[in-house]
This record gives C-alpha cells, sequence and structure tokens, in this order.
C-alpha cells in the first residue's frame, strides 16, 4: 500500500481571512489537490475560527472524496462534527495564543474524556484519529482509548538540526511506530506537521508503519512559488486584452 497524502487547506483560508475576501477559496484547492492525486483533505476547524469556517467544512464534505477534520476534543466540536461528518476526526489539542498546533495532544492524562468522544464519532461511522506526540506513554494512552488511527506530532523532528538531532527524533518516532502496531496491527499511523519536500522523504525511509501524511504549509508554500509565473501570465494577459479594447479619449468625440 502506498502512503497517502492528504493536503491541509487552512492556509489558504487563513489568505482568504486575511482580506475577508471570497478568494483564495480552500475548497477549489481542495478540488485541484484532488485532481493532482491526493488521497484526502484535511482542514483544522478552529475554536477561534481563525481560517477555516463552519461553511468551509460543510461544503467540502459534498466535494472531496475523503475529508479529515482536525478539532479540539470538546463537546461543542463534537456537536460540529456529527453534523458535518468528515470522512476521520483527527483530534488535536489547541490552545487560542499559539500560532499552530504546537504538540501532540495529553491522551494520556485525559484517557476517559477522550475515550467518550471516541466512541461517539465512531457511533456516526467517523473513524477518530489521534494527534499524539511520539512517546510511549502517549502510545499507551492511544492505545487504550479505542481509536482508529493515530497522528504522530512531527514537529520535533522537523525542527531537529544537525544529523544527531535527526537520528534522535528519527528513533522517537520509530519506536512509538514501532510499539503502537506490534499491539495493534489495525491501527493507521499517520504523521504530520512540519513537513517538507526537505525532509519527508527521509521519514517515510525510516519510518515504514507510516501510511499517511498530512501536510500543510510547506505544500501551501511551495504552490505558490510554482504557480507564481502562471498567475503574472494571466494577469499580463488580461491587462494586454484591456489595452487591446480601449477606446482613447479623442476616439470617444
Ligand atoms: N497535522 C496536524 C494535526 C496539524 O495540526 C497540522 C497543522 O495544522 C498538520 C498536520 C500540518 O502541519 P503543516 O502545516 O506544518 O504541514
Amino acid at each position: 500500500m502506498s502512503v497517502r497524502l492528504q493536503v491541509n487547506v487552512d492556509h489558504v483560508a487563513t489568505l482568504r481571512q486575511a482580506r475577508g475576501a471570497s478568494y483564495p477559496d480552500p475548497i477549489r484547492v481542495a478540488e485541484l489537490s484532488e485532481l493532482a492525486g491526493v488521497d484526502g483533505i484535511t482542514v483544522h476547524l478552529r475554536e477561534d475560527r481563525r481560517h477555516i469556517q463552519d461553511e468551509d467544512v460543510l461544503r467540502l464534505r459534498k466535494v472531496v472524496r475523503k475529508l479529515n477534520l482536525e478539532m479540539a476534543a470538546t463537546p461543542a466540536m463534537l456537536t460540529f462534527a456529527q453534523r458535518a461528518r468528515p470522512n476521520t476526526v483527527t483530534l488535536v489539542p489547541e490552545r487560542r495564543e499559539e500560532k499552530t498546533t504546537e504538540g501532540g495532544l495529553d491522551v494520556a492524562g485525559h484517557r476517559v474524556v477522550i475515550a467518550e468522544i471516541c466512541a461517539e464519532l465512531s457511533k456516526t461511522a467517523i473513524a477518530p484519529y489521534v494527534f499524539i506526540d511520539p512517546d510511549a506513554i502517549q502510545v499507551q494512552g492511544a492505545l487504550d482509548i479505542g481509536c482508529a488511527g493515530v497522528e504522530f506530532h512531527t514537529g520535533d523532528f522537523a525542527n531537529a538540526s544537525g544529523e544527531s538531532q535527526v537520528r534522535e527524533q528519527l528513533a522517537r518516532l520509530q519506536s512509538a511506530a514501532r510499539k503502537l502496531t506490534d499491539q495493534s496491527p489495525a491501527l493507521v499511523v499517520a504523521a504530520g506537521h512540519g513537513l517538507t519536500l526537505g525532509n519527508v522523504e527521509l521519514l517515510v525511509r525510516e519510518v515504514p508503519q507510516l501510511g499517511e501524511l498530512n501536510i500543510g504549509h510547506a505544500m501551501i508554500g511551495d504552490a505558490i512559488i510554482l504557480g507564481i509565473q502562471q498567475a503574472v501570465c494571466a494577469f499580463r494577459r488580461a491587462i494586454q486584452n484591456g489595452q487591446r479594447g480601449r477606446r482613447m479619449p479623442e476616439d470617444r468625440s
């Protein structure tokens, strides 16, 4: 089975919200991503609604083949998920002041609450995942609560600098993935956060249990770099068309 790639389109919504405009549309980017071959679309509906809005999730649900909703483990978000019915929900920790998700969920410390939310999601045919740091205690917590998948937070791996730090973080991920699949081979092992073209190859090679990746910031950033020439050409053409159709002031007399 090839490793599934899910693109996180939150960053498109961030750009839209910065202007309060209707574009760029994360749903359009999701559709184009599917056409380009991604296996799923991920969005994080944050409690402060700073990028993705409720309506985006509901629209995405209608048009994409596979939708993964990242959300805080709260009753309000559970109610929303039961209404939106994404294919999977990934429970993440959330702090309002953070720029992005800064670490994994403390599943080990909140087993009962998280197990209840996972059970409710499963009843609505939504596969529950938890986003955790690649640590033995959290892996055990995930194994205890009855989730369908685990996404490992790869932020520490992405931020590691130098050979020995990178090796150390890979070893953490390898050992966590091994413990998870040894004890529950049916669980999906996912990973995400800070993945780039510069580190994803190494991660996939070194952690063979990985079946799914969620990538946002770097992919949307690369899309800007790769697409800017086409955008400039399109605007240039529109301006030239306008110029060709111009009536000069003297023509109006
Ligand atoms: N997975 C989870 C659970 C996340 O919270 C995020 C960030 O929204 C990602 C993956 C994607 O991270 P990045 O935008 O750094 O690729």
